[in-house]
């Protein structure tokens, strides 16, 4: 086994609370029944069941996945499904757990290699299993060869979350090579009424929700990108006809890798469906020496039956308790300002000083340099990879720059791009070879930049040494960690050619060992993980990162519908959004400072305008905003939220609710974009609250209608609703309801 592809079993084991590993959060693993004698197994947590079992050849085949079974249901006996034709082999489409290619598969498969004599054909077979503190661990083997693949399975007790990974080890005494290979394959219950969501988008406009329905043949969500991608990601649910946000079932799922990955969904011909995630075999090989072995990402799957708003909060409850740093309690998301938009390149001591002063005025509790900082970086042509500081801007580095940060009572951040390197810099005169590409080819440029390929060993330690020594050497509490271009020519000239395409496990392997160093010699230090916005937003980064850029635009409209999307997968606790300046840059619509702050509210709340260019009025407002926001953070951030009127589509209106876990606090954000139907304007329904309790009502902006009472019960609040007073394009209130003593 290689070391980065142990660390980050390690990780996933230590995440199931078997074994001690980096990140790991609390919360307990739910329980695990195995039938010995009819080799099925059972994994039951947070009111679902997941079961598989052993076929008649002794193949995984899936049983059950769904709302809870009662114990003592006993299922039918797994058996390979046939077609209706004998011109089909018979084990062309059964539900398998983990298909090798062969014999005679015509569905996805989890696993295909192949060996030095040309055969390409994988049949897995049970060998054994292993169950202990709630992890269960199979072991494969193919039919012939000594290719023997462990499957890993856990459910989360409080979320019925499942997770799986696989594992193939080759023992054949030869090399093996693998040629694709995922996590998981997961079986729905038969049905001919799936739609499948997904979300899709691109710079600017990330996380944009689709869904359509599951027909015959296969439909292919990916990134062939190097990075987790804008275009698409790694997260699917599967619903039925009948499914809206707060009723019906939903399966769903996400793959927690930031590389290259795929997620195919397909319904086989006689209409089974079947939804595989793993490393993308586009372009993929990753070549297996005697005694090597190859782990996939995990893939962490729920069901919920009460709709996409149920099947989120699970989900989000996962992330809080299981994934995110220092989970089961992840830190509150200090109030930042970030500069970037308002100087850009034009970073200076005295300029940075001026807007810390400024921030430090309204609340903020921490100050984030951006870009600009370093080497000859006045523009992104150059200067990307020289991690020293610009001694013109500033003179004595960066320490009279963060002393006066913290005097202020702010902590210090940086934004950092290490995975990249423009080729105007020292860095790259110095170690040209140290990029991805193929010798004598060109060399692509996006941004100006190529990217350094990680998977060298001594591209790795010279970025610990280098990131180790800046933050080491500053009062740097924060990074923003940046990835600002997709891969090209992905060639790794000084690895033989049967090896080059082992970097697309071993860069993002690598890259998580990087984060995970870092942050053990640093156990202070807190990052963000961010691609020229939201594209490197997955649940592998976000072990190792408190909080992800959802996207570059942040018009607070445009970003309503963003949030929107990214809800429905990840978690408001990772969620950063900033208040920037109206008109905004990226599409020049102007909007009232308190609607900026609303949107910007409903996860970790930024400041990223140009202050030299408020007024006083401005600051006050801001000051109580942020006041407000600190109020009810805990809330907007581990409360559970409900999307109470969706923002797609146009929608002429929108509403979120956020609910403390003791249902003591509620927040309601509630928005109109445009009034031509403002007669219609219709009441809001909350959801979540206690019914007997007495929630007093009180704006933060905005008014609710006249003769609203200024407190009801939650049955009032939910059955009756409450009717915000908006009038006017792109206008914003919000309501915090407090729980009143018994
Ligand atoms: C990317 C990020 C921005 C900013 C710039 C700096 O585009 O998404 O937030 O940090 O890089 O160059």
């Amino acid at each position: 086994m290689t070391g980065t592809n142990e660390t980050r079993r390690k990780v996933f084991l230590g995440l199931l609370g078997g074994v001690a590993g980096l990140a790991v959060g609390g919360g307990a693993a739910a329980r695990v029944l195995v039938d010995h004698e009819a080799k099925v197994f059972w994994l039951d947590g947070g009111g679902a069941t997941y079961t598989f079992g052993v076929n008649e050849l002794g193949q995984l085949q899936s049983l059950y996945w769904g709302a809870a079974l009662a114990a003592g249901d006993k299922l039918l006996p797994p058996v390979t499904v046939e077609g209706n034709s004998s011109n089909e082999v018979p084990i062309a489409i059964s539900p398998y757990e983990f298909a090798g290619f062969g014999g005679g598969l015509t569905t996805e498969p989890a696993l295909k290699v192949r060996f030095p004599d040309g055969v390409r054909d994988l049949d897995l077979r049970y060998v054994s299993h292993e169950s202990r503190d709630g992890r269960l661990v199979l072991q494969l083997k193919d039919v012939k060869r000594a290719v023997h693949v462990s499957l890993a399975y856990a459910m989360d007790e409080a979320s019925g979350i499942l997770t799986r990974s696989a594992t193939v080890e080759n023992r054949t005494g030869n090399w093996i090579q693998v040629d694709q290979m995922a996590a998981a394959c997961l079986n729905l219950p038969y049905s001919d009424d799936y739609q499948l969501s997904f979300l899709s988008g691109r710079w600017g406009g990330e996380f944009m929700l689709q869904t359509r329905p599951v027909t015959p043949g296969a439909f292919v969500l990916e990134s062939r990108k190097g990075v987790t991608s804008h275009q698409a990601n790694p997260w699917i649910a599967l619903s039925r006809g009948g499914t809206g946000e707060e009723s019906g079932p939903v399966w769903f799922g996400a793959l927690g890798w930031s590389g290259s990955w795929r997620i195919n969904v397909e319904m086989d011909a006689m209409g089974g469906v079947h939804a595989t995630a793993g490393y993308n075999p586009f372009d993929f090989n990753h070549r297996l020496k005697h005694g090597e072995s190859l782990a996939s990402p995990v893939f962490h799957a729920g069901f919920s039956n009460e709709g996409f708003g149920g099947a989120s909060r699970i989900f989000h409850r996962y992330q809080r308790e299981r994934i995110l740093p220092h989970a089961p309690a992840p830190r509150l998301r200090p109030v930042l300002y970030n500069s970037w938009e308002a100087t850009f390149f034009d970073v200076t001591e005295a300029g940075q000083i001026a807007l810390a002063e400024k921030a430090a005025r309204i609340g903020v509790e921490r100050f984030v340099v951006d870009d600009g900082w370093f080497g000859a970086r006045n523009s992104d042509k150059a200067g990307l990879g020289d991690w020293v500081v610009n001694r013109k801007k500033f003179p004595n580095g960066l320490g009279p720059l963060i002393k006066r940060v913290n005097v202020l009572g702010m902590q210090f951040g940086l934004w950092v791009e290490p995975e990249m390197v423009n080729p105007d810099s020292d860095l790259y005169r110095a170690h040209p070879d140290w990029v991805i590409n193929f010798p004598g080819r060109q060399r692509s440029e996006a941004r100006n930049q190529l990217v350094l390929n990680l998977a060298r060993k001594d591209v790795y330690e010279y970025l610990l040494k280098k990131l180790d020594e800046l933050v080491a050497g500053n009062n740097i509490e924060y990074l923003k960690w940046d990835h600002n271009r997709t891969w090209s020519e992905p060639g790794w000239p000084e690895v033989g050619p049967d090896q080059q395409q082992r970097l697309y496990v071993d860069y993002v392997d690598n890259l998580y060992k990087l984060l995970a160093e870092l942050r053990r010699r640093h156990p202070k230090l807190e990052i963000e993980s961010c691609a020229s916005g939201g594209g490197r937003v997955d649940l592998g980064i976000m072990k190792l990162t408190e909080q992800v850029w959802t996207s570059d635009n942040t018009d607070p409209y445009d970003r309503l519908v963003i949030q929107d999307g990214y809800s429905h997968a990840y978690a408001p606790a990772a969620m950063m959004a900033w208040v920037t300046d109206s008109p905004n840059f990226v599409n020049k619509r102007v909007t009232s400072l308190e609607y900026r702050f609303l949107s910007a509210m409903q996860g970790g709340l930024g400041i990223g305008a140009n202050l030299n260019h408020w007024v006083e009025e401005d600051f006050a407002r801001a000051r109580r905003m942020v006041e407000e926001y600190k109020r009810i953070r805990a809330t907007v951030q581990l409360g559970s939220l409900y999307r109470l009127v969706s923002p797609r589509n146009g929608a002429q209106r929108s509403a979120t609710l956020s609910v403390s876990q003791d249902r003591r606090q509620a927040v309601l954000f509630a928005f109109l974009h445009s009034s031509m139907m403002r007669a219609a304007q219709p009441v809001i329904q909350l959801r979540g609250l206690a019914p007997d309790t007495v929630y007093a009502l009180r704006p933060i902006a905005g008014n609710a209608a006249p003769r609203t009472p200024s407190k009801a019960s939650g049955a009032y609040w939910m059955g009756n609703g409450l009717k915000v007073a908006l009038e006017g394009d792109f206008q914003a209130a919000a309501f915090v309801l407090e729980a009143l003593e018994a």
